[in-house]
Order: C-alpha cells, then sequence, then structure tokens
C-alpha cells in the first residue's frame, strides 16, 4: 500500500460538474491525494452535488447518512460536499449532517487545498463565497499525463436569464467568460495529452463572450480558432439558450469543419403562455424559426432538447402545444422532467399543477420523445458515420464510440483501438447505441 491519502469523489448533475470534478481532484492532488474508485479505501470522501430538482438535492442526505458505517470504521474519514448544494445549501448540510467537514461551493473550490489543512487539522471549513478572484487562475496546473480520447473544457459559467423554475443563478452566479488565450492553451494541452474532441462547457454556453486578441469573441469566434488546433478533430458545445443562438454561430453549423452535427438546444415548452411565465423570453415560433435556420445551414443536424411538463399554470392545451412542437422539430435525443419547486425561485410560490397529471404527461410526453428517437436512430441503418472510439465495449472484442451526431456506435473489431477515428456502416438500432461495420475508407461514400 502506497502513503498517498486516497480521494473519492462521486458526481452528479450536469457535465459542468464532471468537468469540476476533474479538477478539484487535481487541486488536491497537490494536498497529497490520488484518486480511488473504490469507495472503502478513502481517505477523503467528496460529493459534486447538483441542486436542479429536489430528488437531486435530497439524494446527497440520503448518500451522506450511508457513509456512517465506514466513518464508524475509519475515524479519520473526511467527508466533503461540493457543488450546486452546497452553494445553496451552505452551512445548513452541516448542520443535517454533523459528519461533513467540509462544504466548498462552484466558485471557490480552488481553495480546496486550504480548506484541507483546516480539515486536517480537525476544525470544519465551509467557502461558498461569490470571489472577485477566477478560479481557474488560482487551481493547478493541468497535468500533463496521458487521457482518453475526449474532453469537457468550461469556457463560460454562470447564468443571467433567471427561468422562473432555475436555481442555477442562484447557485453558479453571474455570467462569466473566461479569456481566449486560457481556453486555447487548455485546448492545446488536452490535445497533447490525447485528445481528439472537446466538448466546450457553459451553463449558457452561446452566451460566451470572452476577451481575446482583437477584442471581444463570440463562442462562434472562439470555435473557429480552436478549429485550427492541430490534433483535435472535433468540437462540440453544450448548453445554449435560444436566445442566444446568434447567426455566427448558426454559420458556423454550416460551415465549420470540426464542429459536430449536433445541436442541444432546451425549449422547456411549446406553449407561449407557460413560456412566459417561465421567463425564457421566446415563443414557440421563434424557437421553431431558429430550429429551421440551423438545419438550413446543416440539414443532417441532430437536435436534442430540455423539457419540463407540469410548470404551474400548465393545461392540457399546453401540453399539446408541448407535443406539437416536438412533432414538428423531431428529436434525435432530449431529457424530460417534471417540474420541481426549488426554493427561492418565483415559480415555487405559484399554484402548482397536480403530481398525477404531471406523471400522466410525462409518460406521453417521454412516449412521444422516445419514438422519435428509435425512428432517427433506425434512419441511420446503412449509413456512413465517422467514429471517435472511446472504450471497449460490453462484449469482448467490442468497441464503442461516438458518432458525428453523439449516436453511441459498437463494433466488434479488434483492430480498432481507443482514440481511433473510423468510417463506420451502421447496420443496426438499439434503444441507445447502434451497430456496426468498419468501412475501410478514407472518404464518404455517397
Ligand atoms: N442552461 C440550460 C439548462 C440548465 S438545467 C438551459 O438554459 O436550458 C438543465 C435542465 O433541467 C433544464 O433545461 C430544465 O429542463 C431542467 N430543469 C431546471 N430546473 C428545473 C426544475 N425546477 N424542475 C424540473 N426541471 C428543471
Ligand atoms: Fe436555468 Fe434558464 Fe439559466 Fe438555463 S437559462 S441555467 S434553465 S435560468
Ligand atoms: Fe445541477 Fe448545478 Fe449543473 S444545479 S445541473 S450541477 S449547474
Amino acid at each position: 500500500m502506497s502513503d498517498a491519502k486516497k480521494l473519492f469523489i462521486k458526481t452528479y448533475g450536469c457535465q459542468m460538474n464532471v468537468y469540476d470534478s476533474e479538477r478539484m481532484a487535481e487541486a488536491l492532488g497537490t494536498s497529497g491525494y490520488t484518486t480511488t474508485d473504490v469507495v472503502e479505501d478513502a481517505d477523503m470522501i467528496l460529493l459534486n452535488t447538483c441542486h436542479i430538482r429536489e430528488k437531486a438535492a435530497e439524494k446527497i442526505y440520503s448518500e451522506l447518512g450511508r457513509f456512517k458505517g465506514l466513518k464508524a470504521e475509519n475515524p479519520d474519514l473526511k467527508i466533503g460536499v461540493a457543488g450546486c448544494v452546497a452553494q445553496a445549501e451552505g452551512a445548513e448540510i452541516m448542520r443535517r449532517q454533523p459528519m461533513v467537514n467540509l462544504v466548498v461551493g462552484p466558485q471557490t473550490y480552488h481553495r480546496l487545498p486550504e480548506m484541507m489543512l483546516e480539515v486536517e487539522a480537525g476544525k470544519k471549513a465551509l467557502d461558498t463565497d461569490f470571489p472577485e478572484e477566477d478560479k481557474f487562475d488560482h487551481l493547478a496546473k493541468r497535468p500533463k499525463a496521458k487521457r482518453g480520447p475526449t474532453a469537457f473544457l468550461t469556457v463560460q459559467e454562470g447564468c443571467d436569464k433567471f427561468c422562473a423554475f432555475c436555481v442555477v443563478p442562484y447557485t453558479r452566479g453571474a455570467e462569466v467568460s473566461r479569456p481566449v488565450d486560457r481556453i486555447l492553451g487548455e485546448a492545446r494541452d488536452l490535445v497533447e495529452r490525447g485528445v481528439r474532441e472537446i466538448t466546450l462547457l457553459g451553463q449558457n454556453v452561446n452566451a460566451y463572450h470572452g476577451a481575446g486578441e482583437g477584442g471581444d469573441y463570440t463562442l462562434a469566434r472562439l470555435i473557429w480558432v480552436l478549429n485550427d488546433i492541430d490534433g483535435l478533430e472535433r468540437i462540440r458545445f453544450t448548453t445554449s439558450h435560444p436566445n442566444d443562438m446568434d447567426d455566427t454561430l448558426i454559420e458556423a453549423h454550416g460551415a465549420c469543419e470540426k464542429l459536430m452535427p449536433y445541436l442541444h438546444l432546451p425549449v422547456q415548452s411549446g406553449s407561449d403562455k407557460v413560456l412566459k411565465g417561465m421567463n425564457r423570453k421566446h415563443t414557440a415560433k421563434e424557437y421553431l424559426r431558429i430550429i429551421e435556420r440551423i438545419r438550413k445551414a446543416r440539414p443532417d443536424i441532430l437536435l436534442s432538447g430540455d423539457f419540463i411538463v407540469g410548470f404551474p399554470g400548465e393545461t392540457e392545451d399546453d401540453f399539446q402545444d408541448t407535443m406539437r412542437l416536438i412533432e414538428e422539430v423531431r428529436y434525435g435525443q432530449a431529457y424530460s422532467f417534471k417540474y420541481s419547486t426549488r426554493p427561492g425561485t418565483p415559480a415555487a410560490e405559484r399554484a402548482q399543477v397536480d403530481e398525477a397529471a404531471k406523471t400522466e404527461r410525462l409518460y406521453r410526453l417521454q412516449a412521444l420523445l422516445a419514438r422519435q428517437q428509435s425512428e432517427i436512430q433506425n434512419e441511420m441503418i446503412g449509413r456512413d458515420v465517422k467514429v471517435l472510439f472511446e472504450k471497449p465495449g460490453r462484449l469482448d472484442g467490442q468497441m464503442v464510440g461516438k458518432s458525428e451526431y453523439l449516436h453511441a456506435v459498437h463494433v466488434s473489431d479488434p483492430n480498432i483501438a481507443t482514440g481511433d477515428i473510423k468510417w463506420v456502416r451502421i447496420t443496426g438500432s438499439e434503444r441507445n447505441s447502434l451497430g456496426g461495420e468498419i468501412l475501410e475508407k478514407t472518404a464518404p461514400v455517397s
């Protein structure tokens, strides 16, 4: 056994939390921690949490309860809570669960090494500030070790949109964009470490406005400079707001070679009355018009969305408007949720839709979305796609990767290695993936 202290991190919520968990592990690396996948081996357990819906937030307390046994066996075990529940609930977490040693918000985790010194001295550490300084300027340098072929890169954080249902503007703070040179530096570093695909992250990633050489950079301008990095083969971004889909970004989808034909563009509802109640600041028609323009720029783009059913005031007619919008768009992929009241948000105070109606609407909505997903997957059969292989599949000799359209694709071919990009002819569709065969060609067959 080595002397290094072991850190176990569990990540909930969005991709930004996945990215933050990597950075927190790196920050704690400077305090002598190496990561482990075995919770029983841990000297420190860190939960990187999500506050978006009630269930997600409450889960944290049951999860913490489960660590009681581990703490009894190892009284030196340290337990920390990071992320959006930490930001929203702060010291309340330590009151409800006294064995928690550390609470750190999403904007202060660069201070983890100092906080750990306090914790190791037997004190409790709490930091949920929104500091002046940029955490990225203070975080540990990213390691040089080789890594997998895909990576997330946070370029923008926070949200100024204040949708009436959403906690993100409160847990992540105001919109901030990282400067272009830092992003380019990090992207080049990732590519040197073996990364071939980068997904740019932001709570409102297309609201990106970063400082760079020659002035202000929009997301499209940032993508164009990333497009010039040799060895970087694919660029994606998430999550976007319809109102920030500007002309240059739509154009980039048609013109930028490395930008993949996939767009996650949440609409939440197809009813103008509900959209107004949500403070989304766009109508269903305006959303459909944006989709139309994106499809004109890139006809084969695969669209993905988020939907909320049972928002306060939603009637069956409003719900039917959402179903019609879905029929019109045809989503290849989607996420849908029952509205969940969140403390401190405007919609939480309003008259609520009956729970049984929410459940039933979600059921119908998900059936429609599942049908669209499977139809679009079936249409891929016989087509040739380019797959970036990421890891071995479930079966012996199988490899799994993602197509340009973010479909998971598996092939059985012993010659494929992680990080390879190959043409694959799609031969079958399963529930959440496609199967195919490797093609020996370098250019697309039309
Ligand atoms: N910034 C992104 C999404 C952030 S949260 C955007 O603007 O779309 C991810 C998704 O969670 C949202 O798109 C929404 O569909 C869902 N969500 C957020 N708050 C919710 C709530 N209170 N109840 C149910 N779903 C919610
Ligand atoms: Fe939440 Fe709306 Fe901001 Fe998205 S745009 S993070 S849904 S407030
Ligand atoms: Fe959840 Fe925070 Fe992401 S609330 S969805 S982890 S920004």
